[in-house]
């Protein structure tokens, strides 16, 4: 399958940055404009072709384990110790992208420093020079604000960048740093501005991706989405398991089994844009709050659906609250406009939904599960024959995780059936 990398990447970015200002205070567009900065440093430091890529992405990417850092910071973990495991979560992520350079650092050591006060302790020479860029990028960034920063602060932080060389920076970021932060830059880096900087410097990337790739990259993107809201943990990552099993045992090829895996992963994507303080809500929402929550599956929507070769995994993926009686949303469709897998992502999206604990109710078995599935196949909303599939097909699974897909177990099994 070949998939536009560079608009999928983006679209997981604008999220991104959405929660790392909502979390952390993060300045606006923060992956962006580290991702530009790192670009030019990139292109002064010789850098070409994949490994400016490589680079270029990873900067865009560089805080993609937000959501779990922050779990971790809840869940009580040491502040050095969630640091680290941001770090490494975020390059295990990465990975995953598979570029045809060596990148094994770039996320890994992005809060390393030469002096030695990183998470890991790493000193100049230990790290390459991608992970440094990220560094400078990534700190100039917090600190500054540089999307609003005036003119008259240059020199001040100019000053700043030489006094780190050294310590905070390494010598060769630092030089490059100071080589290319001017007023033209401030100026790129701006709000308005940002986004037609960042197409520039991640250009068109088209990948042929095999399968295997597919599912780590849509696993990836699962971890972000459930990191989202302690009550959501596994919603996305059991969805796209309880779909590729439902789409293996319907005997739908290899290609067609990953797409809907896909689609289930990203199916709730919106909800990066979603207030946590209106997901985590304990009791009922109030009206104004259940329609923030509903516009999550537009934003879904909209953040796919300029993506080149995901004209059906966009349909999927953002028609899973539409109804078969028009009464669903974001789009109010009809039976006729839905066809078979978004039908069934609808009724999976339900199936965990119910079935697993929420601010406002406990976890349920499969046979509750199922019942309120049938009464809604009854009401018109959902299709009854697909309810009638989950129940027998999940049956064996009844109030266990559905493991991840395995490649190998569903190549075997092909072969016996030939
Ligand atoms: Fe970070
Ligand atoms: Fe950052
Ligand atoms: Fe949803
Ligand atoms: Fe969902």
């Amino acid at each position: 399958m070949t998939i536009r990398m560079d608009q999928l990447i983006k679209a997981l970015t604008t999220a991104l940055d959405i929660v790392e200002g909502e979390l952390l205070g993060a300045s606006s567009m923060h992956g962006k404009r580290v991702a530009v900065l790192s670009g030019i440093m990139g292109l002064r430091l010789g850098m070409w072709d994949e490994e400016l890529r490589a680079l270029t992405i990873c900067a865009l990417l560089h805080d993609n384990a937000l959501t779990e850092y922050i779990a971790s910071e809840l869940d009580g973990e040491e502040h050095d110790a969630a640091m680290k495991s941001h770090c490494e979560i975020g390059q295990r992520n990465v990975n995953t992208l598979n570029f045809k350079t060596n990148y094994s650092d770039f996320v890994l050591y992005h809060h390393e420093r030469p002096n030695g006060a990183g998470s890991f302790q790493k000193r100049e020479g230990e790290f390459s020079t991608g992970a440094a860029i990220i560094c400078i990028a990534d700190t100039l960034d917090v600190i500054n604000h540089l999307q609003r920063v005036r003119v008259e602060r240059l020199p001040e932080i100019h000053r700043y960048i030489e006094s780190g060389a050294g310590t905070l920076f390494t010598r060769e970021a630092a030089e490059a740093m100071l080589g290319i932060l001017d007023e033209n830059l401030l100026e790129t880096l701006k709000d308005e501005n940002i986004e037609a900087a960042t197409l520039k410097f991640i250009p068109a990337w088209y990948a042929e991706m095999e399968n295997e790739v597919i599912i780590n990259l849509a696993t990836f993107f699962t971890h972000i989405i459930d990191y989202k809201s302690k009550f959501t943990r596994k919603h996305s990552t059991q969805i796209a398991n309880r779909a590729w099993l439902m789409a293996c045992r319907y005997g739908y090829p290899l290609s067609t089994c990953t797409e809907i895996y896909l689609a289930a992963a990203l199916h709730d994507l919106g909800k990066l844009a979603i207030s946590s303080s209106i997901l985590e809500k304990p009791g009922k929402l109030d009206d104004e709050e259940f329609e923030i929550i509903k516009s999550h599956v537009y934003k879904t929507w909209e953040m796919l659906k300029d993506i080149e070769g995901f004209e059906e995994i966009h349909l999927w993926a953002s028609n899973h609250h539409e109804k078969l009686n028009g009464a669903g949303y974001p789009f109010g469709k009809k039976a006729e406009e839905l066809d078979f897998v978004s039908r069934l992502l609808a009724c999976i999206d339900i199936y965990q939904a119910v079935s697993e604990e929420r601010p406002y109710h406990a976890g349920r078995g499969h046979r509750e599960t199922i019942g309120i599935l049938q009464d809604m196949a009854r009401k018109g909303f959902i299709d009854r024959n697909i309810t009638e599939d989950l129940n027998k097909m999940l049956l064996d699974f009844d109030g266990r995780d559905v493991p991840p897909p395995d490649l190998e177990a569903f190549r075997k099994a092909r072969k016996t059936l030939v």
